[in-house]
């Protein structure tokens, strides 16, 4: 199969669809990879390091879209990168089609069969292809709470993990699922003082016993919430509650009562956000202040370390990319109920229920097209 890298063009994406390695791993099952020229210089690969792979370096997006089976990508088409998609070609890549009428209008009228990252699951119900930048994300929250404190970028001055005979920042939390989790280890490991919030009794549970006192882990109420918020330092927003926009979990009331020079980084922005006072923000301009609090509210906070996330994001779909070129997709979703589930559009049609709903569209299902 011939598989086609092409360069993410949306603004502010320096991630790039596959690494030089997982190109040679293609390479090595007998597959084409087609990259275009200067796709991986964003996360630091250099054409010479493709083409060691075995990859050949093209020109244009023009060229790779014409001649690709498949199409490898990080981020949704745009819409000039819609009109270059065709009849039996394959996409492979982010599309959150659901909130994006335009794009699935483009899409179904390509006649393409595109395959979502994010609806692809895994047997403990989760969802293998979104976690590894959730786990970036996560990681990346209290980095970017704690240089966010310093004085000179807006915050109160304090440092999150203290000194000896001073006490740590203090670091709230809330929502403990995999950005949660991954924000809370890294605070606890500055040292700071970490307490999660989350609603999932169970969830409270498995916290607890990984954090084994390092955390504080309570359940998620308005008051105490508020009582935590306010005396925080840091307050990290990672909730989710799936399929929906993101519940406002702090008001502007509550915000206008915080400590001046506190932080807000509201990584559940990409889904509204959990402060009442949020908006997306970009690498470019990443924090504003409203009443005196700095707000950290960019929606794809793994761009921002591309090339750590681009060998997260690879790890986890070359196995997928590589079923899908030995096989072609129809078999590869007949052997792989998971991989089935990131079906999403094939020959004008939604083969994705929650698109199909959202959009108002006929649904047809993944077994009815392959
Ligand atoms: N900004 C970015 O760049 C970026 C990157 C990755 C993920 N995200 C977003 O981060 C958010 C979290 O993602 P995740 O992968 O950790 O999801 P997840 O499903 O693993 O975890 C969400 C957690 O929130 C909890 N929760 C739900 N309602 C709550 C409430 N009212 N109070 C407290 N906890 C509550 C759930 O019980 C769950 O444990 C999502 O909105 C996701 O889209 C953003």
């Amino acid at each position: 199969m011939k598989i086609g890298c092409p360069t993410e063009i949306k603004p502010q994406e320096f991630r790039v669809g596959m690494t030089p390695n997982a190109a040679g791993e293609a390479v090595a099952r007998g597959h084409q990879a087609l990259v275009q020229k200067g796709a991986g210089l964003g996360a630091g690969f250099s054409d010479e390091d493709y083409t060691a792979a075995g990859a050949h370096i093209i020109d244009t997006a023009e060229e790779i879209f014409a001649t690709a089976d498949m199409i490898v990508k990080v981020k949704e088409p745009q819409a000039g990168e819609r009109k270059m998609l065709r009849e039996g070609q394959l996409l492979f890549t982010y599309l959150h089609l659901a909130p994006d009428p335009e794009q699935t209008h483009d899409l179904l009228a390509s006649g393409c069969t595109a395959i979502a990252y994010e609806t692809v699951t895994d047997d403990r119900g989760g969802l293998p292809l979104l976690a590894p930048m959730s786990e970036v994300a996560g990681r990346l929250a209290p980095q970017v709470g704690a240089w966010t404190l310093q004085k000179a970028n807006g915050g109160r001055g304090v440092l999150m993990g203290g000194v000896p005979g001073v006490a740590p920042g203090k670091v709230v939390v809330i929502g403990g699922g995999v950005v949660g989790t991954h924000a809370a280890r890294m605070a606890v490991g500055l040292g700071a003082e970490v307490t999660i919030f989350d609603r999932s009794i169970q969830r409270l549970r498995e916290l607890d016993d990984l954090f084994e006192g390092r955390a504080k882990v309570l359940y998620s109420t308005v008051d105490v919430l508020e009582e935590h918020v306010l005396d925080a330092d840091a307050v990290i927003g990672a909730v989710l509650i799936p399929g929906a926009a993101a519940p406002k979990l702090v008001t502007d009331a509550q915000i206008k009562k915080m400590r001046r020079g506190s932080v807000l980084v509201d990584v559940a922005i990409d889904q509204g956000g959990c402060f009442e006072t949020s908006y997306a923000t970009t690498h470019a301009k990443p924090t504003y202040r409203v009443h005196g609090v700095v707000h950290y509210c960019v929606a794809n906070m793994p761009g921002g370390v591309a090339r750590t996330s681009t060998f997260a994001l690879n790890n986890a779909t070359l196995p997928f990319t590589v079923q899908l070129a030995n096989k072609g997709w129809k078999q590869a979703c007949k052997d792989d109920a998971h991989l089935k589930e990131g079906l999403n559009v094939h020959d004008g049609k939604v083969a994705y229920k929650a698109v199909a709903d959202a959009l108002g569209y006929k649904y047809a299902s993944a077994d009815s097209l392959i």
